[in-house]
């Protein structure tokens, strides 16, 4: 049995994991030339950001065989070919490879009845977890063979021990003709600890037999574009150097915020609120280090911003947590107005918890 979605009104998305390695030849060029690929690099994806949700994942050190990811999330293939292009037409273009490639799509599960939840399904929501797991999926044939009822059962252990692991966000995203596998996998967490436990209670659960591939595994460290990119080489030069006009990013109006107003932007494919208080203007990261929560949709108090999920409340300047349930900062971002104009900079080093 087929099942057509049937939320037509949301757009659907197609989604890409490019898992990118790095050649060793990188490591021996002249700190300045591999910087100037980095900023090659960081420039192309801010170019496609008004395009391509793109969050950027760091693996050195977690495979072998692999040392970032980036996962786009878009409307067209062609914007995920064109980007997959002008990296490659960058400085740091020769000395990449792909290695692992997974096309996919989001859909409303068939298993998953609640409309509201079905459409929740159709557009990715990326949170700003410290890791992401990720995997292709592959079920036996049997499975699509087995009576709806009887999988649904198995579908419902299965999301009942999911329930389990709140702290564990999945995305399920459909590969069916797109590409080799049949789903890919992705989960954001904070908690690795967690994900372990979770992966292994599922192993018990009914629908673990009728799965015939679940690797390569692949265990991301969140970053922002630059720290992926210096990540490759562990320099740690460039997070120190000044500004140069080209990671400034304009990402609106001066009328597009008016005094009191919060809005998200795209930098560089990290989610930002910027906002305006009292003519002042701060960004930040927009999910909260809690739990994800919409910072911009928080309420501002002079120089503060409180966490609608859980009630943290940060200092908008430094980004620190200063009460509530949040323990790690915000991240923050360089911002000035220019011409009218909105201008981002780069993300700024964290500050320490206090
Ligand atoms: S998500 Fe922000 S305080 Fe919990």
């Amino acid at each position: 049995m087929t099942d057509k979605p049937r939320d037509t009104k949301g757009r659907r998305q197609l989604v890409k994991f490019s898992f990118y390695r790095m050649d060793h030849g990188w490591r021996a060029l002249p700190e300045n030339e591999r910087e100037r690929g980095r900023r090659a690099v960081a420039d192309v994806v801010r170019a496609f950001s008004d395009r391509l949700q793109i969050r950027s994942y760091s693996l050195v050190g977690t495979r072998g065989d692999t040392d970032f990811l980036l996962w786009q999330i878009g409307d067209r293939l062609e914007d995920i070919q064109q980007l997959a292009g002008f990296i490659n037409g960058t400085a740091m273009g020769p000395y990449l490879t792909m290695p692992y490639s997974y096309l996919a799509m989001t859909r409303p599960s068939l298993y998953v009845s609640r409309e509201e939840a079905r459409a929740e399904r159709m557009q990715l929501h990326p949170g700003d977890s410290k890791y992401l797991f990720v995997y292709p999926f592959v079920k036996t044939r049997e499975w699509y063979q087995l009576p709806l009822g009887e999988r649904q059962s198995m579908m419902d252990e299965h999301i009942r021990i999911g329930r389990k692991y709140p702290s564990v966000k999945l995305n399920t995203t459909y590969s069916f003709g797109l590409d080799d596998q049949e789903f890919v996998v992705s989960f954001e967490t904070d908690e690795p600890a967690d994900f372990l436990d979770l992966v292994m209670e599922l192993r018990e659960a009914k629908t673990s037999l009728y799965t015939l591939r679940d690797t390569p595994i692949f265990s991301c460290v969140a970053m922002g574009l630059e720290d992926t990119l210096d990540s490759l080489a562990g320099t740690g030069e460039r997070r120190n150097a000044p500004e140069t006009e080209a990671a400034w990013q304009k990402v609106g109006e001066v009328s597009d915020s008016p005094p009191g107003s919060s809005r998200v932007v795209y930098y560089a494919g990290d989610q930002v609120a910027i906002f305006n208080v009292g003519g002042d203007f701060y960004a930040v990261s927009n999910r909260c280090p809690h739990a994800n929560g919409l910072l911009a949709e928080g309420v501002i108090e002079a120089g503060f911003v409180i966490c609608p999920s859980h009630g943290s409340r940060f200092d908008l300047a430094s980004g620190r947590p200063l009460e509530g349930p949040a323990a790690r900062p915000l991240r923050t971002y360089s911002v000035r107005v220019e011409q009218n104009g909105v201008l981002l900079g780069r993300p700024r080093a964290e500050p320490q918890p206090t």
